[in-house]
């Protein structure tokens, strides 16, 4: 059997990283219109997701939506947020509940704690908390003191995603993110106190003056430090989307081999300190609600990456944010003044998104279940209608990565390292040669 660092190399494409189906790339026009038909028909337990696009620095290799502000207007943004929310909370077609709330970014840790809990309170006024909410929000260690991480807490934040990307201080001056080690083990440490919050890590491979040694160093410290989750990203290098990123090849950026050799390291060091593999790029103890959602086949994928809770119906708010209700995506201006601009003239601020098709969610389906369960399965006349799209797996099959039989498709264990390749090949939208998406390895 080929190896893996061969099959790395053979393998090495770009492929968006599935949070979606389509991607967000195939959405097209649509009116705020189509965005209150569909959330029409939406009730119940809910996901919302809240974009905050505030950072005070620029991390060089950052891919997310930002706008770097020394300071935010915290006030201006949540006023906005409330009014967006009130305004998809007023097209719902019965009452709503949270049952799952995200606050990403940027960084929404360089609001005020008032204003978090402002913003709180509005969400909450209008749909109130669902039993088992979980509450997640991203959260930047060089934002925040002891003090800070409590109040999150007393508001009611119960799960903390921390940016780590890599303990190493030369990586992290040569990414132009300075953040000691000892900080991140300060807020760690006044979160523990706090009571049992979810605490898990980014952590990202393939940065500059990244080596065996050095990211060997970071991994041994965050085994020492024990997050219940660890997600494990690709440095996504696209400097024709993020110009900053260029500043990156100044300094040198590990090749595709070095870059299989970190992450293979990674695998190891969490595996071998007890980590269980979830899908392709997250890690969690076996004493984590995430462990036991592999074990039970209860994950599931959305724009947030992987998650334990139930695929629900997602709300997105913020500039650039995503939702998913009923059968459409509906992505929001990504600028933050023509989003502000569409809730001032009294409208949804969706701009693109899709309304999907049978086709497409069989084949959403088909490619959440390979991500998430390692697994998929359909009857006869959904295997004729993906007939194509099976045949191109055939090299892959020949390979060791996959198997493919009447009525399943199951990824090797040597598989999960490629399961962006073989869920690709399901995607009936990416246009081939595309630069829009990152390398998979
Ligand atoms: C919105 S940030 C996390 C919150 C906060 N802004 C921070 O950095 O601590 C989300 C995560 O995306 C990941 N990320 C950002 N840019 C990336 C890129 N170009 N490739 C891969 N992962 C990236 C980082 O691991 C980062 O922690
Ligand atoms: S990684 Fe986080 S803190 Fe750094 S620029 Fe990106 S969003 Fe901001």
């Amino acid at each position: 059997m080929t190896d893996r660092a061969t099959l790395l190399r053979r393998y090495r494409t770009r492929a968006p990283r599935y949070t979606s189906y389509p991607t967000a790339p195939a959405f097209v026009p649509i009116a705020s219109g189509d965005a209150a038909r569909a959330l029409g028909a939406v009730s119940g337990d809910l996901s919302v997701y809240v974009h905050v696009p505030f950072c005070t620095s620029l991390c060089w290799y950052c891919g997310c939506n930002n706008e770097i502000r020394r300071r935010p207007p915290a006030d201006a943004l949540v006023d906005d947020l409330l009014v967006e929310w009130h305004r998809a909370a007023d097209a719902l077609g019965g009452p709503g509940r949270v049952r799952q709330l995200h606050l990403g970014g940027g960084t929404p840790t360089t609001l005020p704690l008032a204003a978090l809990e402002r913003l709180w309170a509005g969400l909450m006024a209008r749909a109130p908390a669902a039993p088992g909410l979980e509450a997640s929000i991203e959260l930047d260690p060089r934002s925040v003191d002891e003090d800070y991480v409590l109040g999150l807490v007393a508001v009611g934040f119960n799960r903390f995603s921390i940016g780590v990307q890599d303990f190493d201080p030369d990586v992290m001056a040569a990414v132009n993110r300075v953040q000691a080690p000892e900080l991140t083990e300060r807020i760690v440490g006044a979160l523990r106190r706090s009571g049992d919050p979810s605490i898990s890590f980014d952590l990202m491979y393939g940065l500059p003056l990244q080596d065996e040694v050095r990211f060997g160093r970071t991994l041994d410290r965050v085994v020492g430090m024990a997050p219940g989750r660890v997600a494990l990203f690709p440095y996504a290098h696209l400097p024709s989307l993020k110009p900053a990123q260029k500043l990156l090849e100044a300094v040198g950026l590990p090749d595709a081999d070095a870059r299989a050799r970190l992450m293979e390291l990674a695998i190891e060091r969490l595996v071998g300190a007890g980590y269980v593999r979830v899908g392709m790029d997250h890690f969690a103890l076996p004493s984590d609600p995430m462990a036991d959602a592999v074990r039970s086949g209860a994950l599931h994928r959305n724009f947030q990456g992987y998650t334990t809770c139930p695929g629900l119906d997602l709300i997105g708010i913020g500039p650039s944010a995503i939702g998913c209700y009923g059968r459409l995506y509906a992505q929001n201006h990504h600028d933050r003044a023509a989003w502000s601009a569409a809730l001032a003239a009294g409208r949804l601020p969706v701009t693109r998104g899709w309304w999907l098709r049978d086709e497409d969610r069989l084949r959403a389906r088909v490619i959440a279940d390979l991500l998430c369960h390692g697994e998929t399965r359909f009857g006869a006349l959904e295997r004729a209608r993906l007939a194509a799209s099976i045949d191109r797996l055939t090299p892959l099959e020949v390979d060791g990565i996959v198997i493919v039989e009447e009525d399943r498709i199951q990824l090797t264990p040597l598989g999960q390292d490629f399961a962006r390749n073989v869920v690709a090949v399901f995607d009936a939208w990416l246009q081939p040669g595309s630069d829009t998406f990152s390398t998979t390895s």
